[in-house]
């Protein structure tokens, strides 16, 4: 299935659509299979969306006794550094919402990575009851260098078939090296995947993973296999795209 982009005037739109498509998708997905797997990401950009929903109308409007919260990836760090994905997502939405604790499966930073990664998988594979997960919504960021959860350019991670979820490293600006991510059979096994993309800083990038050669960036491997693929761009993100 072709991927849908979506441009938007600002980060504020962009996060405002992010946030109808979650609400909208988890109300389907607990209407027809009673309970809503989203994992969530890292990064600046999804912080605006995780706000919203833990405001309402979002915050009633969703079944949040149904939803499950997983990540796509993990820094290093325990869950109580401001350097950690799931301390971002306590701050500003899990502490705001009435979800049990129970359905918040974070990935154990605070662990080895080698060791948080296979106790991640073996989570996955027990709450999916089968060896791969498939997630209702899989939401991913992009980093300037085509990087997605925590697959960088130029990986090994990139030829992982087997494997859902694995440690990885990588410098990235001032972020954590040590990281714990999803795979791409864990990732692309979803029924919809949303890119979250804001600010000119991304629209050299956005550029070339649209409409540079195909297969060479990270976020290029984002490919559902039977599932619907989504961006969500803001004006700057996709300011030098030319289609
Ligand atoms: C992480 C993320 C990572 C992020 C991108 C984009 O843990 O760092 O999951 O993949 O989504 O780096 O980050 P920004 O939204 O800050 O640009």
């Amino acid at each position: 299935m072709e991927a849908e982009i979506v441009i938007l005037p600002d980060a504020d739109a962009l996060a405002r659509v992010a946030a109808e498509h979650f609400a909208g998708l988890a109300r389907e997905a607990v209407k027809s299979r009673k309970r809503f797997t989203a994992v969530l990401s890292g990064g600046s950009t999804p912080g605006g969306l995780f706000r919203l929903l833990a405001e309402e109308p979002y915050r009633t409007q969703i079944p949040w006794a149904q939803v499950h919260l997983f990540w796509a990836d993990e820094r290093c760090v325990p869950p109580d550094d401001p350097g950690s994905n799931y301390y971002l997502t306590h701050e500003t939405l899990i502490e705001h919402i009435p979800i049990p604790p129970e359905n918040v499966h974070r990935m154990q930073g605070e662990l080895e990575p080698k060791a948080a990664a296979k106790l991640y998988e073996l989570a996955l594979q027990d709450f999916f009851c089968g060896p791969r997960p498939r997630f209702d919504l899989v939401l991913l960021g992009m980093g300037e260098d085509g990087h997605t959860a925590s697959l960088f350019p130029g990986s090994p991670l990139l030829a992982e078939t087997e494997r859902l979820a694995a440690p990885a490293q990588a410098s990235y600006q001032d972020r954590p090296a040590q990281r714990v991510t999803l795979t791409l059979p864990a990732l692309n096994s979803a029924r919809q995947i949303l890119f979250l993309v804001a600010g000119s800083a991304k629209a050299r990038i956005v550029q070339a993973v649209m409409e540079g050669p195909a297969g060479r960036l990270p976020a290029q491997y984002i490919q559902p296999t039977a599932g619907q693929l989504t961006w969500l761009l803001d004006a700057e993100a996709a300011s030098l795209l030319k289609g």
